[in-house]
C-alpha cells in the first residue's frame, strides 16, 4: 500500500563497517541518504573482529566486512574486490619496475595494521603462503596512520587499494609491482540469520549491492593509473 511505500523512507539503521571500507561507503552513505531522506543510518566504523563479536551478538543491522566468518549463520552477498597492495613513497627504488620478487621487499621494515584488523589477517596469510615472515614491523590501528607513515619513509605498506585513490591520483605514494599482489580479497554485505531486517534497512542494502557493480570497475582503473 501507499502508506508500507511511505515508511521505507523512514526509520533508522545501524550500520557496521569495517575502517577500510569507508573509502567506498560513506560514498555509498551519501547518494542514498539523497534519496532517504527520512532514514538515519548510525554507522560504526571497527576492525575485522569487533565486527565478527557484532554479528554474535546480533548488535548491528547490516555488516559491510572483509570475510565473513564462517561459524555463523549468515547471509552474505559478494559486493566488489577489495585488492590489497603493497605500497611505498613515490621515490622508493624499486617503483616503476616489473615483477619484483618478495624475496626483493622482505628485508624492508613494513607498516601493517592491528592484530584484529581483516587486512592484517589477509597479509599474514600471504607472507605464511610464500615462506616468509615479517623482519621489522610498525603496527598501526588505522588506515590513514599507514599511508603517511609510508609517505613519510618509515617503511612499506599493504593497504586495500581503495584506501589510495586520492594518493595515486596525486602522485605521493607508488604501488609496488611485487610477485603475489595484489592480495585479491572481496567486500561483503552480511547479515545475521534469525535478525530481522525493517525495510529500511532491506532498502539500504539493495542500494549498495546495486551501488557495488559501478564502483568496482572505478576501482579497477586505479591500478592501471
Ligand atoms: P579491516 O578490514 O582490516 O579494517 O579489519 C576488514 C577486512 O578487510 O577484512
Amino acid at each position: 500500500t501507499l502508506e508500507e511505500l511511505k515508511n521505507v523512507h523512514q526509520g533508522y539503521i545501524k550500520v557496521s563497517a569495517a575502517n577500510t571500507s569507508i573509502y567506498f561507503i560513506t560514498r555509498m552513505l551519501a547518494g542514498f541518504s539523497q534519496q532517504n531522506e527520512g532514514i538515519t543510518v548510525s554507522l560504526n566504523i571497527t576492525n575485522r573482529k569487533t565486527l565478527v563479536e557484532q554479528l554474535q551478538n546480533y548488535e548491528a543491522d547490516l555488516v559491510v566486512m572483509g570475510e565473513p566468518p564462517a561459524n555463523l549463520d549468515l547471509h552474505s552477498q559478494r559486493l566488489m574486490c577489495n585488492p590489497l597492495v603493497l605500497i611505498a613513497p613515490a621515490n622508493h627504488p624499486l617503483a616503476g619496475q616489473k615483477d619484483i620478487p618478495v624475496s626483493a621487499i622482505i628485508g624492508e621494515k613494513f607498516v601493517v595494521r592491528e592484530p584484529g584488523s581483516g587486512t592484517r589477517a589477509a597479509i599474514e596469510r600471504f607472507f605464511a603462503e610464500h615462506g616468509h615472515t615479517f623482519s621489522s614491523t610498525l603496527e598501526m590501528g588505522s588506515n590513514e596512520s599507514i599511508k603517511y607513515s609510508v609517505i613519510a619513509g618509515l617503511g612499506l605498506g599493504i593497504v586495500s587499494l581503495h584506501s589510495i585513490q586520492l594518493e595515486i591520483e596525486t602522485h605521493s605514494l607508488a604501488i609496488l609491482d611485487v610477485v603475489g599482489f595484489p592480495i585479491q580479497r572481496y567486500w561483503h554485505i552480511v547479515t545475521r540469520e534469525g535478525k530481522w531486517l525493517s525495510p529500511a534497512a532491506q532498502a539500504f542494502k539493495e542500494y549498495v549491492i546495486a551501488e557495488a557493480a559501478t564502483y568496482s570497475q572505478d576501482y579497477q582503473q586505479l591500478l592501471l593509473a
